[in-house]
């Protein structure tokens, strides 16, 4: 068996939104509206060791319908889950939530401006925040300490003159991490709505300056270029999320394997081949080992390809 830090899972490439940024405005319809069942589900993650499991991929979890399940069977391998999330669904599901023992919920919360926000999320900040509160609640009630809530902000050109008021605004949610996250730039999707580098420096010392409760609750998992990245290091933010690049795999909502959640490569499908067979593809382990921890070098390497 493969020992990994993570398994980043798709289990769905579902949704009834039509984000700005999303991955699934490139993808076509033969996969976008897929779902992952416990069967195949159980057939991966049988083929691994491992610590964590991230659900996430283009497509909103909730919708498949044996997200609680999953999260329970590796909750009983002693698995750590965590779950991406729009948010939209915590009120229909906030019971299973709590009693999958899920440990940590990330939501994407991209602007504290109602307008702005239904601009890239297409949809209400206010249903999100209520959600938010349902869950704050219950936790709150039964006196739970999972799933910690984390939140997940793209930056972007609509949203950077207004980061420091989401940090705020999220602060101000009782949240118990802030992340933030660079563009990943599928295809026609390219430039348009990145912020310069200098830009992102200058909001993050803007952060870095304010009083909040506990700065070190916000960090920045991935970066697109190594130069600033160390410069976010330097302002004393935790910069790399490892779980995501060293020893980790992303495996699609079909069974196919990537190297990473941010390179569309494939090197065959776990649910047609052991990950056995997948190890002898030499540029495949390559890729898993050689990781630069920026985006920009490792697409150097490879660049992405559309997913049919
Ligand atoms: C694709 S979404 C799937 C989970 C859920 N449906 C959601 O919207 O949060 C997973 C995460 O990727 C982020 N995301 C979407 N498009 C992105 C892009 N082009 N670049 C970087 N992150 C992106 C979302 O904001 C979210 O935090
Ligand atoms: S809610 Fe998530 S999966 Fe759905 S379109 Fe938006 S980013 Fe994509
Ligand atoms: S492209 Fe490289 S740096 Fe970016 S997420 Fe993937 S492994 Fe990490």
């Amino acid at each position: 068996m493969l020992h990994l830090k993570s398994l980043i899972v798709e289990v769905s490439t579902r949704c009834d939104r039509k984000c700005l940024l999303c991955e699934r405005n490139v993808m076509s319809e033969s996969v976008i509206n897929r779902v992952m069942t416990f069967e195949q589900f159980k057939k991966i993650i049988d083929q691994f060791y491992v610590k964590t499991v991230l659900f996430l991929g283009s497509g909103e979890p909730f919708f498949a319908k044996d997200l609680f399940k999953m999260i329970k069977y590796c909750k009983s391998k002693n698995i750590i889950t965590r779950v991406y999330t729009n948010g939209r669904l915590i009120d229909v599901f906030t019971k299973d939530i709590i009693d999958s023992v899920l440990d940590e919920i990330v939501i994407s919360i991209d602007s504290s401006d109602p307008e702005i926000y239904k601009k890239i999320k297409r949809s209400e900040l206010d249903k999100v925040l209520s959600n938010i509160k349902i869950l704050k609640e219950y936790s709150d009630e039964h006196k739970l300490k999972t799933p910690t809530i984390t939140t997940c902000t793209i930056i972007m050109k609509d949203n950077i003159d207004e980061i420091e008021k989401i940090v705020k605004f999220i602060n101000n949610l009782g949240i118990d991490v802030i992340s933030f996250t660079t563009i990943r730039k599928w295809f026609e999707q390219k430039e348009e709505h990145s912020v310069e580098d200098i830009i992102i420096e200058k909001a993050f010392k803007k952060i870095k300056e304010m009083s909040i409760d506990n700065k070190n609750k916000v960090f920045y998992p991935i970066f697109e270029d190594e130069k600033l990245k160390e410069k976010i290091k330097n302002l004393g933010f935790q910069v790399v999320d490892d779980l995501y690049c060293n020893c980790s795999l992303f495996i699609g909502v079909d069974g196919t394997v990537y190297p990473c959640n941010r390179i569309r490569l494939s090197f065959g499908n776990l649910l047609e081949k052991d990950i056995k067979e997948i190890q002898k593809n030499e540029e495949f382990m390559k890729q898993m080992k050689e990781v630069s921890f920026s985006c920009s070098k490792c697409r150097k390497i490879l660049e992405p390809i559309e997913r049919k």
